[in-house]
């Protein structure tokens, strides 16, 4: 029997769109390494808030990115960005970062600093022994891979996004976010030519993942 082949699925949306629960289940699923890249966006956030450096100081914020060490954890099915050989804790979803990452992720910069980490999850996930990855941002499809085995776009509601993330627990601008992300010059939020659209609001997480999976099953008997 041929092996069968390595996949990449691209899930972009606006905030709280559900991306991070169906690419978890995704990942269980068909045995995929999971890669949330907007964790990644927070870590750096994080360092950067944490050392001082402000977006708004190029000279500063150059000298720094330069300085950061990038390494990957498995944490389950999901890569865990190190910075200096440390993983990110739950202050990266706090609401200083929420409110500060948009900034960060909008400077051209900090996208090219990340892009060759993020690409090469594919040889983490192949020395794992992954049957593919499953990467969810919000320039996965446009940017990162655009000719990804599959490529998602996750629309819901605002105020349904909304109510997602109260229910979560923590503060956190939603509307903000997904403004700044979609008018950035670098790599913003936009739906990819070709990506498959599904509105999330009135389904629910399961109906999502099973639309997925009626598509990617075919490929990975
Ligand atoms: O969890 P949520 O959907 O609210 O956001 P996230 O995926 O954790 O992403 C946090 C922020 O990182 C976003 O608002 C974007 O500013 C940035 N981001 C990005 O610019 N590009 C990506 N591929 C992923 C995240």
């Amino acid at each position: 029997m041929p092996a069968s082949p390595f996949i990449i699925i691209a899930i972009d949306g606006g905030a709280a769109s559900g991306k991070s629960s169906s690419s978890k289940i995704l990942a269980e699923k068909f045995n995929l390494l999971h890669v949330d890249t907007g964790s990644f966006y927070r870590h750096i956030t994080y360092e950067l808030l944490r050392r001082g450096v402000a977006h708004t100081d190029a000279t500063a914020l150059n000298a720094a990115l330069a300085d950061l060490k990038f390494g990957t954890q498995l944490n389950g099915r999901s890569a865990q960005m190190l910075i200096g050989g440390q993983p990110a804790g739950q202050e990266i979803r706090s609401q200083d970062v929420n409110s500060h990452v948009s900034h960060y992720a909008a400077i051209p910069e900090v996208r090219h600093t990340l892009l060759a980490y993020q690409r090469d999850q594919v040889n983490v996930a192949k020395q794992h022994n992954f049957r593919g990855l499953v990467m969810e941002g919000r320039d996965i499809g446009s940017v990162i891979f655009p000719n990804a085995d599959f490529r998602f776009f996750l629309h819901a509601d605002p105020a349904e996004r909304a109510k997602r993330r109260a229910a979560e627990g923590g503060q956190d601008s939603i509307a903000e976010r997904d403004r700044l992300d979609s008018s950035r010059k670098a790599a913003p939020l936009v739906v990819p030519q070709g990506a498959i659209d599904i509105d999330s609001t009135f389904i629910s997480l399961d109906q999502v993942v099973e639309k997925m999976s009626a598509l990617i099953a075919p490929k990975l008997p």
